[in-house]
């Protein structure tokens, strides 16, 4: 951060980016398969500039078997023929470029997939063989090698250990894999590991893109001997996650992208019990950001939230990192859903369920979540849909749900598919706009009826609209937030409220409370997430003020 004629400005463009996730599967189809893709995306780069966001996260676009929506890689060197090709890929960070949007890319080095060629390679070369090396292959316990190695269970659900067949039919032992079978974990003790990731991050620089979102960034590196985690483990100390080992991984990554040019840069998807193991991982030889999951599980209770954000900003101080701030994303509940419904937290593992939500509370505190977060000093994140309201789908037929959590959860977990639904772009036709007409087939998830009315057509022409008031509130953040200091100062306004100001004379308020709250006199509204009652801010209702 320097200081220019009395102006902060922050120098580093990911200190304070909007950035747009885009779940390539779900955004916007070219092709008219019903699946989103590359060329899709392109014919909607003028959308994204409109809407006024800095860069662009693209969640994983590599050649997959989809076993989980793309986070099996089998090629981290080309593009899936369902979202197009290597050559489209550079057009597309070209063009983004030229509409003034950077490009983040998903790696995903914790696993690969069991078609990449590696995987292969390793069951046919059989036991012992120094294919195998690359992955994690342990003989089973019991007798005859018919227990899983460890007790360690999978994210997903079940062991986190498939026992191989060799090719004369024997048993043989078994490999590891914390997500699904089809996502054999990687032994980043291996030298060839790394040396191959070091070559993918320079393939993808040499190609322009601004930086990588890291995929489970906590979990590459093991325990050595990989103990059981036993009955009663400290969930700060887990053998599969957060072992030292992991940040040697990122200090040479960090190398390898301060040798190009572009102020390019990482964010990891850390998710940790303590903000104080996250912090480690945005040490200044280490990666630039992180998600905030504490602030994305948090409750629509003002006393947390601001418990989330003073600790968010005690918890970067020490390592001089930006804070960031995300509500939703492909792998959890749509948070308009979430604000609707009685328990307003979030947690990994259990909300997936079809609680009742109820949408005209949800989306009005999903309106004034979104002006909170786009006020707080550092980076945001828009997940695609945000910006339309969109909520979880939950009534999707179990017969087309293709996450891996509901299969390997026995159902339990309806899995992720209800916030991957794809985009509405129109009011009218069988995709509302996703396919291009005629298309050879429907949407890979269905879109509910009703989502005509939250197309981005729909409401483009609407001044009160969701997504007028994200292109708004980003206009005016970019305007006026973006140069200013990283820092807020609390002001007090009343139980069940959140109010703060920034330097210029900025102050934001978010009210949770049951009743209106008064706002100070001679205050200028800048934007309001909903109607002011008599000069008053309404309950579950935002305004940013100029003082
Ligand atoms: C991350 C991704 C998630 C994926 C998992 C395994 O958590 O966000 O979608 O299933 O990693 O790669």
């Amino acid at each position: 951060m320097y200081t220019e004629q009395g102006v902060s400005v922050t120098t580093h463009w990911w200190r304070h980016a909007a950035i747009y996730q885009i779940y390539v599967r779900s955004f916007a189809d070219g092709d008219g398969d019903g699946t989103g893709d590359l060329a899709g995306v392109r014919s909607r780069l003028p959308y994204l500039r409109e809407l006024g966001v800095d860069a662009l996260w693209f969640n994983p676009w590599y050649t997959s078997p989809m076993a989980d929506g793309g986070y099996d890689v089998a090629d981290y060197r080309d593009i899936d023929p369902l979202f197009g090709t290597l050559a489209e890929a550079e057009l597309l960070i070209t063009e983004a470029h030229g509409h003034g949007l950077r490009v983040l890319i998903d790696l995903v080095p914790n696993h690969c997939s069991d078609q990449h060629v590696w995987f292969r390679d390793a069951l046919a070369a059989g036991p012992g063989s120094p294919e195998r090396e690359r992955f994690w292959f342990v003989p089973g316990r019991g007798a005859d090698g018919e227990l899983p190695p460890n007790d360690w269970t999978s994210y997903f659900g079940g062991s986190a250990w498939t026992r191989v067949t060799e090719a004369d039919g024997t048993a043989g032992p078994w490999y590891l894999h914390m997500f699904a079978p089809e996502q054999p974990d990687l032994n980043w003790e291996h030298p060839e590991v790394r040396a191959e990731f070091e070559d993918v991050l320079r393939f993808w620089l040499d190609r322009g893109v601004d930086g990588f979102r890291i995929d489970v960034a906590h979990g590459l590196a093991k325990k050595p001997g990989l103990p059981d985690v036993g009955p009663d483990p400290d969930v700060t100390d887990l053998p599969y996650q957060d072992c030292d080992a992991v940040h040697d991984i990122y200090r040479s990554w960090r190398k390898i992208l301060d040798t190009y040019d572009g102020d390019r840069t990482f964010v990891g998807e850390v998710w940790l019990p303590t903000p104080e193991q996250s912090a480690r991982y945005l040490r200044p030889d280490e990666l630039h950001s992180a998600f905030n999951f504490d602030f994305l599980c948090c409750a629509w209770d003002t006393d947390a939230l601001r418990r989330v954000v003073e600790e968010t900003f005690a918890g970067h101080a020490p390592v001089g990192a930006p804070p960031t701030w995300v509500l939703s994303n492909h792998d959890t509940i749509r948070h308009v859903t979430r604000y609707g419904r009685e328990d307003t937290s979030f947690d990994m593992g259990d909300k997936r369920l079809l609680d009742p939500s109820d949408p005209v509370l949800g989306r009005r505190r999903a309106r004034a979540a979104a002006l909170l977060t786009l006020a707080l000093p550092g980076g945001v994140y828009v997940y695609q849909g945000d910006e339309l309201g969109l909520p979880e789908v939950q009534d999707l037929p179990d017969a087309l749900l293709q996450d891996p959590t509901f299969v390997r959860s026995g159902g339990v977990d309806r899995g992720r598919d209800g916030c991957r639904v794809p985009l509405p772009w129109s009011g009218s036709g069988a995709s509302l706009g996703f396919s291009p007409e005629p298309a050879t087939a429907a949407p890979w998830l269905p879109q509910p009826a009703d989502w005509s009315a939250l197309s981005v057509a729909a409401q483009e022409s609407d001044p009160d609209s969701f997504l007028s008031l994200y292109r708004a509130a980003l206009a005016l953040r970019r305007e006026r937030l973006a140069v200013l200091p990283e820092a807020l100062t609390w002001v007090e306004a009343g139980p069940g409220t959140l109010c703060f100001d920034r330097d210029g004379g900025f102050r934001c308020v978010v009210n949770a409370s049951e009743s209106a709250v008064a706002l100070p006199e001679g205050a200028d509204v800048l934007i309001a997430s909903g109607p002011l009652a008599d000069g008053e801010l309404p309950p579950d209702t935002a305004a940013w003020l100029s003082l």
